[in-house]
């Protein structure tokens, strides 16, 4: 048995961490591979509730390894931040979390970037982000001249000469552009930076070498994939997307294992379709259902808390995904938000703005926004589902449901959730 992937399909927040964690006991180590601290992982074990964001779900397991690879982007108070948390929580972390040296760093000049560009006068340059400082981070590792990785902190000399230009330049270009920017101090962030280097240090390694000798050893990984693969910067809804590849393509570049060690290639879907910040959303549902999904569902950003754009599942958009994405197999989740509604449409097709039939997700953002969803429905289900546990506790309007999601995918789904807590999972799908 090799190796597995669990990747969202949709716009992120389709539950990853639930099956990441009931994954962990079949695997060693579980990694990231992209994104930073603008996911959130909200995962319910034993009646508490953890929020993770940059820290891989592994770390509720004991003896899972977690690594933090070199495609993820690190805002160290941040990181500290979510351990000291989880820490307080009772969650044993000792030498499980392997950060890459690889890997990018945050600085305060990012978020005063994303500030920039979020707040800038144009509403069409605004695109909803969670202001985590991500995209300025990624900008700065693919221009090379302004970037800085966590091997740097541990390069005092070179890092304080290197970042006193780098702040040199960021200074003048914000106060230009941020009347009320403050400049930053140089010395005073290095200093703060080689802080938080040392308290790092312990996690710090080569994770990529880490990886291929734990599988080497026969050890199998699990890669947890951020956000969903429409908002993968090169395959997903740009420019409204995320800086990196958080489809399954991001796994190679992101981590340094190539993906001919992934045998297990997990999909994974929300029973409806949520977004957050800007961008098309075909089947979005700005009325009543979609107030109610939010509410039952509980749609509120796990980092930003902002309330989810809220609608009905969009197999055309899934469709496209999940071949990016590789997926084998489907995990649906939260199938019991669903209970209560006469009906549930699904999206099969789109129509243009000429009438004419579009049976595949749209390249391009502007055709796309003018994609009008070709529905089917299917009858609901009043019963709640939550207390279900096998296929057979479901009711046969769910059934159709989940057959009919499996047959417009494409894909089997293999797995089906009908709540947050590990129990409320179905494992044998007919
Ligand atoms: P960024 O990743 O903060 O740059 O935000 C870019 C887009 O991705 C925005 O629309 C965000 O709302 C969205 N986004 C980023 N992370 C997540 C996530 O974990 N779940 C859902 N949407 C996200």
């Amino acid at each position: 048995m090799g190796s597995t992937c669990v990747v969202g399909l949709q716009w992120g927040d389709e539950a990853k961490g639930k099956i990441v964690d009931l994954l962990c006991d079949q695997h060693d180590a579980v990694v990231r591979y992209q994104g930073g601290a603008n996911a959130g992982h909200t995962v319910v074990a034993d009646g508490v509730t953890y929020k993770l964001s940059l820290l891989p779900t592994g770390i509720l397991r004991p003896g899972i390894e977690c690594v933090i690879g070199n495609g993820v982007v690190i805002h160290p108070p941040a990181l500290l931040k979510e351990v000291e948390t989880l820490k307080k929580q009772g969650v044993e972390i000792g030498g499980r979390l392997h950060v890459s040296d690889r890997a990018h760093v945050i600085l305060p000049y990012h978020l005063a970037e994303e500030r920039l560009t979020e707040e800038s006068a144009s509403a069409a340059d605004h695109l909803g982000t969670t202001r985590r400082g991500i995209g300025p981070c990624y900008r700065d590792k693919v221009g090379r001249v302004h970037g800085v990785r966590v091997g740097d902190l541990y390069h005092p000399a070179q890092f304080r000469e290197h970042l006193s230009r780098i702040i040199d330049y960021k200074n003048r270009l914000l106060a230009a552009m941020l009347p009320e920017f403050d400049p930053l101090d140089a010395k005073q962030v290095a200093d703060e930076y080689l802080e938080y280097a040392d308290v790092l240090r312990p996690l710090v390694c080569d994770t990529t070498t880490w990886m291929h000798h734990s599988l080497a050893q026969g050890k199998r990984l699990l890669f947890e994939g951020a956000q969903g693969s429409l908002l993968d910067v090169d395959h997903g809804s740009y420019p409204y997307v995320t800086s990196s590849n958080s489809s399954a393509a991001g796994i190679a570049a992101g981590s340094g294992v190539p993906t001919r060690h992934i045998d297990r290639w997990i999909g994974i879907v929300k029973a409806y379709t949520t977004r957050v910040g800007g961008g098309p959303f075909p089947t979005e549902q700005d009325n009543d259902v979609g107030e109610r999904i939010r509410r039952i569902g509980r749609e509120y950003g796990t980092v930003t808390g902002r309330p989810r754009r809220c609608g009905w599942f969009d197999a055309v958009a899934v469709r496209y995904s999940s071949r990016v994405s590789g997926s084998t197999e489907i995990a649906l989740m939260l199938l019991d938000v669903l209970s209560g509604l006469d009906e549930i449409k699904v999206a099969v097709a789109y129509e243009n703005k000429d009438g004419k039939r579009i049976p595949e997700l749209p390249g391009h953002v502007a055709d796309l926004a003018e994609c009008r969803p070709v529905y089917e429905t299917l009858p609901g289900w009043s019963e709640d589902l939550t207390k279900a546990r096998s296929w057979s506790d479901l009711p046969k309007a769910a059934h159709d449901y989940v057959r009919f999601l499996s047959k417009q995918i494409g894909v089997p789904i293999s797995i089906v959730s009908v709540g947050p807590e590990r129990l409320q999972t179905i494992t044998k799908v007919g």
